[in-house]
Protein backbone atom coordinates (compact mmCIF):
# COMPACT_ATOMS: atom_id res chain seq x y z
CA UNK A 1 0.00 0.00 0.00
CA UNK A 2 0.80 3.25 -1.15
CA UNK A 3 1.72 5.77 2.21
CA UNK A 4 -0.81 7.88 2.84
CA UNK A 5 -0.03 11.82 1.60
CA UNK A 6 -0.02 14.57 4.02
CA UNK A 7 -2.56 16.70 2.52
CA UNK A 8 -4.05 19.47 5.19
CA UNK A 9 -2.00 22.39 5.30
CA UNK A 10 -2.27 25.34 7.74
CA UNK A 11 -2.73 27.97 5.82
CA UNK A 12 -1.42 30.44 8.38
CA UNK A 13 2.31 28.80 8.88
CA UNK A 14 2.01 26.08 6.32
CA UNK A 15 2.65 22.80 9.10
CA UNK A 16 1.56 19.88 7.65
CA UNK A 17 -1.17 18.16 9.37
CA UNK A 18 -2.50 14.20 7.92
CA UNK A 19 -5.74 14.92 9.01
CA UNK A 20 -7.94 18.12 9.98
CA UNK A 21 -8.26 19.59 13.06
CA UNK A 22 -9.44 22.53 14.61
CA UNK A 23 -6.34 24.20 15.70
CA UNK A 24 -2.86 24.16 14.23
CA UNK A 25 -0.64 22.60 16.68
CA UNK A 26 2.29 24.69 15.86
CA UNK A 27 1.16 28.34 15.22
CA UNK A 28 -1.83 27.87 17.65
CA UNK A 29 -4.37 29.60 15.35
CA UNK A 30 -7.89 28.18 14.70
CA UNK A 31 -9.43 27.45 11.40
CA UNK A 32 -6.85 27.70 9.18
CA UNK A 33 -6.28 23.84 8.13
CA UNK A 34 -7.40 23.33 4.62
CA UNK A 35 -7.08 20.59 2.36
CA UNK A 36 -4.59 20.98 -0.30
CA UNK A 37 -3.88 18.59 -3.20
CA UNK A 38 -0.85 16.97 -2.47
CA UNK A 39 1.85 17.86 -5.29
CA UNK A 40 2.12 14.65 -6.93
CA UNK A 41 4.10 14.00 -10.30
CA UNK A 42 2.03 13.90 -13.36
CA UNK A 43 1.60 10.71 -14.97
CA UNK A 44 3.83 10.63 -18.30
CA UNK A 45 1.35 11.12 -21.41
CA UNK A 46 1.30 8.83 -24.38
CA UNK A 47 2.97 10.41 -27.40
CA UNK A 48 4.53 12.88 -26.32
CA UNK A 49 7.75 13.85 -24.78
CA UNK A 50 8.28 14.91 -21.24
CA UNK A 51 8.85 18.57 -20.90
CA UNK A 52 12.77 19.47 -21.26
CA UNK A 53 13.85 22.26 -19.08
CA UNK A 54 14.54 25.69 -20.88
CA UNK A 55 18.12 26.77 -21.11
CA UNK A 56 18.52 30.60 -19.50
CA UNK A 57 21.46 32.82 -19.65
CA UNK A 58 23.34 33.05 -16.50
CA UNK A 59 25.01 37.01 -15.22
CA UNK A 60 28.01 38.08 -13.69
CA UNK A 61 26.97 39.90 -10.77
CA UNK A 62 28.71 43.17 -12.20
CA UNK A 63 26.54 44.37 -14.87
CA UNK A 64 24.62 47.41 -15.85
CA UNK A 65 21.40 47.71 -13.83
CA UNK A 66 18.11 49.67 -15.55
CA UNK A 67 16.79 52.56 -14.19
CA UNK A 68 16.55 53.95 -10.77
CA UNK A 69 14.08 52.45 -8.86
CA UNK A 70 13.24 54.63 -6.53
CA UNK A 71 10.76 57.33 -6.13
CA UNK A 72 11.05 59.64 -3.42
CA UNK A 73 7.02 60.48 -2.25
CA UNK A 74 8.86 64.36 -0.80
CA UNK A 75 7.63 63.65 2.61
CA UNK A 76 10.88 63.50 4.09
CA UNK A 77 9.49 61.14 7.43
CA UNK A 78 8.25 58.81 5.01
CA UNK A 79 11.03 58.42 2.47
CA UNK A 80 13.45 58.14 5.43
CA UNK A 81 11.52 54.82 7.00
CA UNK A 82 11.21 53.43 3.58
CA UNK A 83 14.69 53.77 2.66
CA UNK A 84 14.61 56.49 0.10
CA UNK A 85 11.52 56.01 -1.54
CA UNK A 86 9.41 53.50 -3.22
CA UNK A 87 10.91 50.95 -5.13
CA UNK A 88 9.46 49.54 -8.16
CA UNK A 89 7.14 46.72 -8.08
CA UNK A 90 8.08 46.41 -4.15
CA UNK A 91 5.04 45.71 -2.28
CA UNK A 92 4.56 47.45 1.53
CA UNK A 93 2.34 46.22 4.48
CA UNK A 94 1.28 49.43 6.96
CA UNK A 95 -0.13 48.19 10.25
CA UNK A 96 -1.01 49.86 12.48
CA UNK A 97 -4.04 50.51 15.65
CA UNK A 98 -7.86 51.47 13.31
CA UNK A 99 -7.75 55.37 14.11
CA UNK A 100 -4.23 56.36 14.02
CA UNK A 101 -3.87 57.79 10.99
CA UNK A 102 -2.47 54.87 7.94
CA UNK A 103 -5.44 56.07 5.57
CA UNK A 104 -4.43 60.22 6.33
CA UNK A 105 -0.78 59.00 5.67
CA UNK A 106 -1.13 57.35 2.56
CA UNK A 107 -3.70 59.79 0.91
CA UNK A 108 -1.08 62.41 1.47
CA UNK A 109 1.79 60.01 0.27
CA UNK A 110 -0.34 59.22 -2.81
CA UNK A 111 -0.86 63.41 -3.38
CA UNK A 112 2.26 63.79 -3.62
CA UNK A 113 3.09 61.59 -6.32
CA UNK A 114 0.20 62.54 -8.13
CA UNK A 115 1.24 66.57 -7.72
CA UNK A 116 4.75 65.11 -9.24
CA UNK A 117 2.92 63.84 -12.15
CA UNK A 118 2.66 59.93 -11.33
CA UNK A 119 0.22 57.75 -12.00
CA UNK A 120 -1.96 56.91 -8.54
CA UNK A 121 -4.64 54.90 -7.34
CA UNK A 122 -6.14 54.98 -3.90
CA UNK A 123 -8.24 51.68 -3.72
CA UNK A 124 -10.61 51.70 -0.63
CA UNK A 125 -12.26 48.60 0.67
CA UNK A 126 -13.60 50.11 3.53
CA UNK A 127 -14.80 53.56 3.20
CA UNK A 128 -17.12 54.90 0.47
CA UNK A 129 -15.42 57.33 -2.24
CA UNK A 130 -17.10 60.57 -0.92
CA UNK A 131 -15.99 59.57 2.88
CA UNK A 132 -12.14 59.46 0.99
CA UNK A 133 -13.31 62.88 -0.83
CA UNK A 134 -13.94 64.33 2.31
CA UNK A 135 -10.77 63.66 4.13
CA UNK A 136 -8.76 64.60 0.94
CA UNK A 137 -10.87 68.23 1.31
CA UNK A 138 -9.98 68.76 4.87
CA UNK A 139 -6.58 67.67 4.14
CA UNK A 140 -6.36 70.32 1.14
CA UNK A 141 -5.29 67.60 -0.92
CA UNK A 142 -8.75 67.94 -2.92
CA UNK A 143 -7.00 69.20 -5.96
CA UNK A 144 -4.57 66.32 -6.57
CA UNK A 145 -5.34 63.98 -8.99
CA UNK A 146 -5.51 60.51 -7.22
CA UNK A 147 -7.48 58.00 -9.21
CA UNK A 148 -10.03 56.99 -6.43
CA UNK A 149 -12.13 53.52 -5.85
CA UNK A 150 -14.33 51.94 -3.31
CA UNK A 151 -13.56 48.11 -4.46
CA UNK A 152 -13.00 44.84 -2.95
CA UNK A 153 -12.39 42.76 -5.78
CA UNK A 154 -8.65 41.84 -6.38
CA UNK A 155 -9.79 40.37 -10.09
CA UNK A 156 -11.65 43.85 -10.86
CA UNK A 157 -9.04 45.96 -9.51
CA UNK A 158 -5.75 43.73 -11.53
CA UNK A 159 -8.12 43.92 -14.49
CA UNK A 160 -8.90 47.37 -13.71
CA UNK A 161 -5.11 48.55 -13.40
CA UNK A 162 -3.80 46.73 -15.77
CA UNK A 163 -6.26 48.11 -18.23
CA UNK A 164 -4.11 51.54 -19.09
CA UNK A 165 -0.68 53.14 -18.77
CA UNK A 166 0.81 50.95 -15.03
CA UNK A 167 -0.33 53.06 -12.02
CA UNK A 168 3.20 54.32 -10.32
CA UNK A 169 1.16 53.53 -6.77
CA UNK A 170 -1.26 51.46 -5.97
CA UNK A 171 -2.71 51.73 -2.10
CA UNK A 172 -5.01 49.31 -1.04
CA UNK A 173 -6.91 50.30 2.19
CA UNK A 174 -7.21 47.08 3.74
CA UNK A 175 -6.15 44.16 2.64
CA UNK A 176 -8.23 42.52 5.23
CA UNK A 177 -11.32 43.72 3.25
CA UNK A 178 -10.07 42.09 -0.13
CA UNK A 179 -11.49 38.96 -1.51
CA UNK A 180 -10.20 36.73 -4.67
CA UNK A 181 -12.34 34.27 -6.74
CA UNK A 182 -9.71 32.20 -6.55
CA UNK A 183 -10.44 30.92 -3.05
CA UNK A 184 -13.64 30.28 -1.38
CA UNK A 185 -13.41 31.28 2.14
CA UNK A 186 -15.46 34.27 3.14
CA UNK A 187 -13.33 37.14 2.76
CA UNK A 188 -11.75 38.72 5.98
CA UNK A 189 -10.43 35.01 6.71
CA UNK A 190 -6.89 33.78 6.74
CA UNK A 191 -6.82 31.82 3.58
CA UNK A 192 -9.11 35.17 1.88
CA UNK A 193 -6.37 37.93 3.16
CA UNK A 194 -3.31 35.40 1.74
CA UNK A 195 -4.82 34.59 -1.63
CA UNK A 196 -5.62 38.23 -1.96
CA UNK A 197 -2.12 39.56 -1.03
CA UNK A 198 -0.75 37.33 -2.87
CA UNK A 199 -3.02 38.21 -6.19
CA UNK A 200 -1.81 42.00 -5.48
CA UNK A 201 1.54 41.40 -5.07
CA UNK A 202 1.69 39.46 -8.74
CA UNK A 203 0.40 42.19 -10.17
CA UNK A 204 2.76 44.37 -8.69
CA UNK A 205 5.74 42.03 -9.47
CA UNK A 206 4.69 41.95 -12.98
CA UNK A 207 3.58 45.22 -13.73
CA UNK A 208 6.27 47.44 -11.88
CA UNK A 209 3.83 49.45 -10.20
CA UNK A 210 4.38 50.31 -6.32
CA UNK A 211 2.35 48.60 -3.99
CA UNK A 212 0.87 49.53 -0.29
CA UNK A 213 -1.20 47.41 1.61
CA UNK A 214 -3.01 48.98 4.82
CA UNK A 215 -2.84 46.16 7.64
CA UNK A 216 -4.99 46.01 10.96
CA UNK A 217 -3.55 45.36 14.12
CA UNK A 218 -4.78 43.21 16.62
CA UNK A 219 -5.10 43.67 19.69
CA UNK A 220 -1.70 42.14 21.28
CA UNK A 221 -0.07 44.53 18.14
CA UNK A 222 -0.06 41.73 15.34
CA UNK A 223 -1.20 42.24 11.81
CA UNK A 224 -4.08 40.96 11.64
CA UNK A 225 -4.63 38.20 9.44
CA UNK A 226 -1.80 35.09 8.29
CA UNK A 227 1.51 36.09 9.24
CA UNK A 228 2.80 34.76 6.02
CA UNK A 229 1.70 37.78 4.52
CA UNK A 230 4.66 39.68 6.33
CA UNK A 231 6.75 37.00 4.65
CA UNK A 232 5.43 37.88 1.48
CA UNK A 233 6.10 41.85 1.37
CA UNK A 234 9.25 42.85 0.93
CA UNK A 235 8.66 46.11 3.76
CA UNK A 236 6.78 46.02 6.71
CA UNK A 237 6.08 49.25 8.22
CA UNK A 238 4.30 49.82 11.45
CA UNK A 239 2.21 53.28 12.46
CA UNK A 240 2.27 53.86 16.42
CA UNK A 241 1.24 56.30 18.78
CA UNK A 242 0.07 56.72 22.14
CA UNK A 243 -3.47 57.65 22.37
CA UNK A 244 -3.30 60.91 24.37
CA UNK A 245 -0.32 62.39 22.38
CA UNK A 246 -0.77 63.73 19.23
CA UNK A 247 2.87 62.35 18.00
CA UNK A 248 2.71 59.23 15.17
CA UNK A 249 5.57 57.09 14.57
CA UNK A 250 6.40 55.49 11.40
CA UNK A 251 8.78 52.59 12.04
CA UNK A 252 10.24 50.02 9.74
CA UNK A 253 9.83 46.65 11.34
CA UNK A 254 10.99 44.79 8.11
CA UNK A 255 12.60 46.53 4.53
CA UNK A 256 14.66 44.29 1.53
CA UNK A 257 14.99 47.65 0.60
CA UNK A 258 16.46 49.70 3.15
CA UNK A 259 17.31 50.30 7.10
CA UNK A 260 14.55 48.57 9.91
CA UNK A 261 15.94 51.18 12.22
CA UNK A 262 14.73 54.44 11.51
CA UNK A 263 11.57 56.33 12.73
CA UNK A 264 9.97 59.04 11.44
CA UNK A 265 8.18 61.32 13.32
CA UNK A 266 4.59 63.26 12.77
CA UNK A 267 2.04 65.03 14.22
CA UNK A 268 -1.74 64.64 14.02
CA UNK A 269 -2.99 68.13 13.32
CA UNK A 270 -6.54 69.33 12.14
CA UNK A 271 -4.70 69.43 8.74
CA UNK A 272 -3.14 66.50 8.79
CA UNK A 273 -0.15 64.58 9.38
CA UNK A 274 2.68 67.53 10.21
CA UNK A 275 6.22 66.30 9.38
CA UNK A 276 8.33 66.49 12.92
CA UNK A 277 12.30 67.45 11.29
CA UNK A 278 13.36 67.79 14.89
CA UNK A 279 11.76 65.42 17.34
CA UNK A 280 14.32 66.39 19.87
CA UNK A 281 12.71 69.75 20.30
CA UNK A 282 9.45 68.41 20.66
CA UNK A 283 9.96 65.30 22.98
CA UNK A 284 11.62 68.02 25.15
CA UNK A 285 8.97 71.37 24.26
CA UNK A 286 7.62 70.57 27.80
CA UNK A 287 9.90 70.02 30.24
CA UNK A 288 9.31 70.27 34.09
CA UNK A 289 12.65 71.73 34.97
CA UNK A 290 13.97 71.89 38.54
CA UNK A 291 11.39 68.48 39.36
CA UNK A 292 13.18 65.68 41.04
CA UNK A 293 12.91 62.39 38.57
CA UNK A 294 13.59 63.63 34.91
CA UNK A 295 16.52 62.96 33.26
CA UNK A 296 17.27 63.49 29.52
CA UNK A 297 18.34 60.81 27.74
CA UNK A 298 20.89 61.22 24.70
CA UNK A 299 19.01 58.63 22.58
CA UNK A 300 19.44 57.60 18.79
CA UNK A 301 16.88 56.19 16.33
CA UNK A 302 18.50 54.38 13.68
CA UNK A 303 20.33 57.29 12.15
CA UNK A 304 18.82 60.12 13.91
CA UNK A 305 19.87 61.35 17.50
CA UNK A 306 17.20 61.77 19.65
CA UNK A 307 17.02 63.46 22.99
CA UNK A 308 13.87 62.18 25.00
CA UNK A 309 12.86 62.82 29.05
CA UNK A 310 12.97 59.90 30.73
CA UNK A 311 10.80 60.42 33.92
CA UNK A 312 10.58 58.11 37.25
CA UNK A 313 8.65 58.39 40.35
CA UNK A 314 9.77 56.55 43.42
CA UNK A 315 7.36 56.18 46.25
CA UNK A 316 6.70 54.26 49.39
CA UNK A 317 4.32 51.35 49.08
CA UNK A 318 1.70 50.85 50.48
CA UNK A 319 1.48 47.13 49.53
CA UNK A 320 3.33 43.92 49.81
CA UNK A 321 4.57 43.54 46.68
CA UNK A 322 5.28 46.92 45.32
CA UNK A 323 4.14 48.13 42.23
CA UNK A 324 6.84 49.01 38.73
CA UNK A 325 5.09 50.00 35.69
CA UNK A 326 6.92 51.67 33.09
CA UNK A 327 5.60 53.21 29.89
CA UNK A 328 8.25 53.62 26.51
CA UNK A 329 11.30 50.92 27.80
CA UNK A 330 11.71 47.81 28.78
CA UNK A 331 10.42 46.16 32.22
CA UNK A 332 13.14 43.97 32.23
CA UNK A 333 15.41 46.45 31.73
CA UNK A 334 13.98 48.60 34.78
CA UNK A 335 13.67 45.80 36.93
CA UNK A 336 17.88 44.85 35.68
CA UNK A 337 18.55 48.31 36.75
CA UNK A 338 16.84 48.01 39.88
CA UNK A 339 18.57 45.20 40.67
CA UNK A 340 21.80 46.74 40.11
CA UNK A 341 20.80 49.95 42.32
CA UNK A 342 20.52 47.77 45.06
CA UNK A 343 22.99 45.15 44.85
CA UNK A 344 25.48 48.17 44.12
CA UNK A 345 24.46 50.68 45.31
CA UNK A 346 23.09 50.13 48.39
CA UNK A 347 20.14 52.16 47.48
CA UNK A 348 16.94 49.74 48.91
CA UNK A 349 14.07 50.33 46.27
CA UNK A 350 11.96 46.70 47.78
CA UNK A 351 9.45 49.28 49.69
CA UNK A 352 9.04 51.39 46.86
CA UNK A 353 6.97 51.66 44.08
CA UNK A 354 8.17 52.63 40.78
CA UNK A 355 6.83 54.33 37.75
CA UNK A 356 9.15 55.23 34.77
CA UNK A 357 7.90 57.18 31.43
CA UNK A 358 9.28 58.10 28.01
CA UNK A 359 8.04 61.58 28.01
CA UNK A 360 6.10 62.07 24.41
CA UNK A 361 4.97 58.96 23.47
CA UNK A 362 8.32 57.64 22.04
CA UNK A 363 9.12 53.92 22.72
CA UNK A 364 12.94 53.19 23.60
CA UNK A 365 14.50 50.13 22.75
CA UNK A 366 17.95 50.87 23.77
CA UNK A 367 20.46 49.72 26.43
CA UNK A 368 21.70 53.19 26.34
CA UNK A 369 18.88 54.57 27.72
CA UNK A 370 20.06 52.36 31.44
CA UNK A 371 22.12 55.01 32.64
CA UNK A 372 19.02 57.93 31.99
CA UNK A 373 16.71 55.49 33.89
CA UNK A 374 19.01 55.31 36.75
CA UNK A 375 19.99 58.68 37.28
CA UNK A 376 16.47 59.26 37.17
CA UNK A 377 15.34 56.73 39.68
CA UNK A 378 17.68 57.74 41.81
CA UNK A 379 16.66 61.54 41.70
CA UNK A 380 13.60 60.86 42.15
CA UNK A 381 13.90 58.43 45.83
CA UNK A 382 16.41 61.05 46.92
CA UNK A 383 14.01 64.35 45.97
CA UNK A 384 17.57 65.44 44.34
CA UNK A 385 16.89 67.61 40.78
CA UNK A 386 19.27 66.51 38.17
CA UNK A 387 20.86 69.71 36.56
CA UNK A 388 18.66 70.96 33.99
CA UNK A 389 21.40 71.05 31.47
CA UNK A 390 22.55 67.47 31.49
CA UNK A 391 22.22 64.56 28.82
CA UNK A 392 22.55 61.41 30.39
CA UNK A 393 23.70 58.14 28.37
CA UNK A 394 25.31 54.68 28.80
CA UNK A 395 24.54 51.20 29.47
CA UNK A 396 24.50 49.54 32.80
CA UNK A 397 26.30 46.09 33.51
CA UNK A 398 24.91 44.20 35.90
CA UNK A 399 28.29 44.41 37.89
CA UNK A 400 27.00 48.20 38.41
CA UNK A 401 29.97 49.13 35.52
CA UNK A 402 28.96 51.81 32.70
CA UNK A 403 29.70 50.45 29.54
CA UNK A 404 30.38 53.10 26.71
CA UNK A 405 27.75 52.57 23.49
CA UNK A 406 27.94 52.85 19.70
CA UNK A 407 27.53 56.04 17.92
CA UNK A 408 28.42 58.91 21.18
CA UNK A 409 29.73 61.51 19.11
CA UNK A 410 26.38 62.33 17.23
CA UNK A 411 24.47 61.96 20.91
CA UNK A 412 26.91 64.54 22.19
CA UNK A 413 26.34 66.56 18.82
CA UNK A 414 22.73 66.85 19.22
CA UNK A 415 22.58 67.48 23.05
CA UNK A 416 25.28 70.93 21.96
CA UNK A 417 22.56 71.71 19.41
CA UNK A 418 19.82 72.17 21.73
CA UNK A 419 21.97 73.79 23.76
CA UNK A 420 22.54 71.45 27.07
CA UNK A 421 25.71 72.49 28.71
CA UNK A 422 27.15 69.04 30.07
CA UNK A 423 26.92 65.44 29.35
CA UNK A 424 27.45 62.38 32.27
CA UNK A 425 28.23 59.41 29.98
CA UNK A 426 30.58 56.47 30.38
CA UNK A 427 34.06 57.14 31.03
CA UNK A 428 35.26 55.24 28.08
CA UNK A 429 33.46 57.68 26.17
CA UNK A 430 34.96 60.88 27.95
CA UNK A 431 37.47 61.70 25.18
CA UNK A 432 35.24 61.33 22.54
CA UNK A 433 34.29 64.58 20.61
CA UNK A 434 31.51 66.07 18.69
CA UNK A 435 29.69 67.96 21.60
CA UNK A 436 31.59 71.35 21.01
CA UNK A 437 31.43 73.51 24.30
CA UNK A 438 29.67 70.14 26.13
CA UNK A 439 31.36 69.63 29.51
CA UNK A 440 31.69 65.54 29.77
CA UNK A 441 31.16 64.15 32.95
CA UNK A 442 32.96 60.65 32.55
CA UNK A 443 31.49 57.77 35.40
CA UNK A 444 32.77 54.29 35.88
CA UNK A 445 30.05 52.83 38.02
CA UNK A 446 26.79 53.09 38.41
CA UNK A 447 27.17 53.64 42.15
CA UNK A 448 29.55 56.45 41.64
CA UNK A 449 26.72 58.75 39.54
CA UNK A 450 24.02 57.38 42.77
CA UNK A 451 26.19 58.76 45.20
CA UNK A 452 26.76 61.98 43.47
CA UNK A 453 23.04 62.81 42.93
CA UNK A 454 22.07 61.69 46.40
CA UNK A 455 24.60 64.12 48.13
CA UNK A 456 22.49 66.59 46.61
CA UNK A 457 19.22 65.60 47.50
CA UNK A 458 16.48 67.28 50.21
CA UNK A 459 15.21 64.00 51.20
CA UNK A 460 11.09 64.70 51.63
CA UNK A 461 10.08 64.05 54.98
CA UNK A 462 7.82 61.20 54.00
CA UNK A 463 10.25 59.22 52.28
CA UNK A 464 12.71 59.99 55.29
CA UNK A 465 10.44 59.07 58.18
CA UNK A 466 9.36 55.93 56.01
CA UNK A 467 13.16 55.23 55.55
CA UNK A 468 13.87 55.14 59.27
CA UNK A 469 10.89 52.81 60.07
CA UNK A 470 12.37 49.33 60.86
P1 LIG B 1 -7.39 57.65 9.73
O1 LIG B 1 -6.36 58.02 8.73
O2 LIG B 1 -8.77 57.43 9.22
O3 LIG B 1 -6.95 56.38 10.58
P2 LIG B 1 -6.81 54.85 10.13
O4 LIG B 1 -6.89 54.78 8.64
O5 LIG B 1 -5.47 54.42 10.68
O6 LIG B 1 -7.92 54.10 10.80
O7 LIG B 1 -7.37 58.79 10.84
C1 LIG B 1 -8.36 58.82 11.78
C2 LIG B 1 -8.12 59.80 12.90
O8 LIG B 1 -7.32 60.89 12.58
C3 LIG B 1 -9.46 60.34 13.30
O9 LIG B 1 -9.62 60.07 14.68
C4 LIG B 1 -9.40 61.78 13.03
C5 LIG B 1 -7.95 62.10 12.96
N1 LIG B 1 -7.64 63.14 11.97
C6 LIG B 1 -7.15 64.35 12.41
O10 LIG B 1 -6.99 64.60 13.59
N2 LIG B 1 -6.83 65.31 11.47
C7 LIG B 1 -7.00 65.09 10.15
O11 LIG B 1 -6.71 65.98 9.32
C8 LIG B 1 -7.52 63.83 9.72
C9 LIG B 1 -7.74 63.55 8.26
C10 LIG B 1 -7.82 62.89 10.66
MG1 LIG C 1 -8.40 53.86 7.48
Amino acid sequence: MARRELTFVCQNCGALYGRWQGKCDACGEWNTIAEEAAATARPPQPGRAPRKGRKFALEPLTGETHDAPRLACGITEFDRVTGGGLVRGSVLLLGGDPGIGKSTLLLEVAAKLARARHRAVYISGEEAVAQVRLRAERLKLADAQIELAAETSVEDIVATLSDRDTPRLVVIDSIQTMWTDAVESAPGTVTQVRGAAAALIRFAKRSGAALILVGHVTKDGQIAGPRVVEHMVDAVLSFEGEGSHQFRILRAVKNRFGPTDEIGVFEMTGLGLKEIANPSALFLSERDLGSPGTAVFAGIEGTRPILVEMQALVAPTSLGTPRRAVVGWDPSRLAMVLAVLEAHCGIRLSGHDVYLNVAGGLRIQEPAADLAAAAALVSSLANAPLPADAVYFGEVSLSGAVRPVAQAAARLKEAAKLGFARAVIPQGAANESGGEGLALNGVQSLAELAAEIAAHGTPSPRADRRAREP
